[in-house]
């Protein structure tokens, strides 16, 4: 329905050429596309693609360099976040946006203040009941409004931002890759908030590089590629195979997951955990095989992401044995390169698999001094080939060897963590949350390379809150709840996320 303005009468948001560049990088390109009301609008594409810089020009964290935009029938240029929030648009950021050092309810009604202050004085009674309701309607009980906010984990906080977006009364809700950030449970209370608010006409841009979890909520999907606008399609036209190709501007080649239902593996045990107990975790016994992929389920507090350092042995069990090998060697962190058997892959890969403030080629060759040393010399050259051998098998998109790491994307980050096991031959690989926070193309390769090992006889260990990636990847899956080990699937083409879902929760 065109108007003369050239304006949809359906659109509340209408965004056109937009252009924006840090420095050399061109992060958007004559961008233009709208937001319809009661609209939830997917924005997918892959890391790097221009997302989170154009939803934070339309929540007025940043000026386009170029373009118009439309809201509401009028023209709409924010000054900066206030100006948005005050015209009607709020956005949940993909970085922690909660202040250290104040309660839950102070966070909440940051900027409403003087909705709560009479004669100068707080009103606390007013702010807690108000925000006791709020956080009630939104099924977040577990945020109390009077603890300091710093005693919550991030999925907490970012649930928290995500109340105090809504208390704004927004007609543009924009959710920022919040949900890499929350367990299923988080994640179904953000579901259901996005379509309260568009059952009430209200719009939602809903950010993600997950294509299965925006093809199930949004009604339109928006693909941005290398900062270009690519399509917009309706739900009706949703095609997986489709909508991949237009992110990543090719056919992604071969299976994603695993094809084969072929579970053979060796008798021989390359990992083993008998009667283990820490603060967290009871009693856990497991077995992981040469030539294995064996999956941990669970909630993100249930115990699954202790269970990954215990079994490369950054922690110790209070009771119980971890052992590596037929030799039962302890799991233990501090061993010789050469006597370490186990890799690990950190779910917090920028703190705990990373060295941010260095470079590739520091960050790959940590491991492999006993490979290029000559004698008790290591030797430079033998280091760099050995690298840039990493690099390209990894397919690590960089400028070379010396790029600093914190300037890689989030998948080329994570490329990086696991070449640095890669290429020393670790037998046993823990990795936990393997592909959390990167794209699709990335992710492919991710799922290649473990293919390829198994393969290879080497045994991997796969903790992870993607139910999909567990049933397309491993052999064995075992489900954690509160610390017990309480089922065990097969790998099998009928394995079904509800399945296991009814285990963990
Ligand atoms: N503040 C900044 N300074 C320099 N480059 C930036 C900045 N913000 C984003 N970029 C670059 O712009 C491009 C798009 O980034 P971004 O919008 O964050 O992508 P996405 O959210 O899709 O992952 C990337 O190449 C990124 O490195
Ligand atoms: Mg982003």
């Amino acid at each position: 329905m065109q108007e003369k303005t050239g304006l949809s009468r359906d659109e509340l948001l209408k965004i056109s050429h937009l252009d924006k560049s840090f420095g050399v990088v061109k992060a958007l390109k004559d961008v233009g596309f709208a937001i319809n009301y009661g609209e939830i609008h997917g924005l997918i594409g892959e890391n790097g693609s221009g997302k989170s810089t154009l939803s934070s020009i339309v929540a007025g964290m940043q000026k386009a360099d170029n373009g118009e935009m439309t809201f509401l029938g009028s023209p709409y240029k924010p000054e900066n976040s206030i100006e948005a929030s005050a015209a009607g648009v709020c956005m949940v950021l993909q970085e922690i946006g909660t202040i250290s050092g104040i309660s839950v309810m102070e966070n909440l009604f940051l900027g409403n203040g003087a909705k709560f202050s009479k004669y100068g004085f707080m009103n606390l009674r007013k702010m807690n009941t108000e925000a006791e309701s709020l956080l009630e309607s939104l099924q977040m009980h577990h945020l109390k409004p009077n603890t300091l906010v710093d005693y919550y984990s991030f999925e907490e906080r970012k649930l928290l931002e995500i109340a105090r977006a809504v208390y704004n009364n927004p007609r543009l809700l924009i959710i920022d890759e919040t949900t890499t950030a929350l367990s299923i449970n988080g994640r179904q209370i953000l579901y259901r908030l996005i379509k309260k608010l568009a059952g009430e006409g209200k719009s939602v841009l809903f950010i993600s590089h997950d294509l299965d979890e925006l093809m199930k909520t949004c009604d339109v999907l928006t693909v941005l590629r290398d900062g270009v606008f690519i399509d917009t399609i309706p739900k009706e036209k949703y095609e997986t195979n489709d909508i991949k190709m237009k992110m990543v501007g090719r056919i992604i080649e071969g299976d994603y997951y695993r094809s084969d239902y072929d579970c053979t593996f060796g008798d021989e045990i390359a990992l083993k955990m008998v009667h283990v107990c820490t603060e967290n975790i009871y009693d856990i016994n497991l077995e992981l095989h040469k030539g294995e992929i064996l999956g941990i389920s669970g909630l993100s507090e249930s115990g699954i992401h202790d269970l990954g350092r215990l079994a490369y042995g950054i922690d110790e069990p209070v009771y119980g044995r971890a052992t590596h090998g037929k030799d039962n060697a302890p799991a233990k962190k501090k061993l010789s390169a050469k006597r370490r058997k186990a890799g690990y892959v950190s779910k917090d890969r920028d703190k705990e698999s990373l060295i941010l403030n260095d470079n590739i080629r520091n960050n790959i060759a940590i491991n492999a001094y006993d490979y290029v040393k000559m004698g008790p010399f290591i030797m430079p050259n033998k280091e760099k080939s050995y690298v840039q051998k990493q690099i390209d098998n990894m397919r690590i998109k960089c400028f070379g060897m010396n790029q600093m790491v914190n300037t890689l994307s989030g998948g080329n980050k994570q490329k990086v963590a696991f070449a640095r096991w890669i290429g020393v031959d670790t037998e046993i690989l823990i990795l936990d949350c393997p592909t959390r926070g990167v794209d699709i193309g990335v992710k492919t390769s991710m799922y290649q390379l473990m293919t390829r090992l198994k393969k290879d006889g080497k045994s991997l260990l796969i903790i992870s809150e993607e139910l999909s990636e567990l049933i397309g990847m491993c052999d064995r899956i075992l489900v954690v709840k509160d610390g017990k080990i309480t089922k065990e699937f097969s790998r099998g083409r009928e394995l079904s996320e509800h399945q296991i879902i009814d285990y963990m929760i």
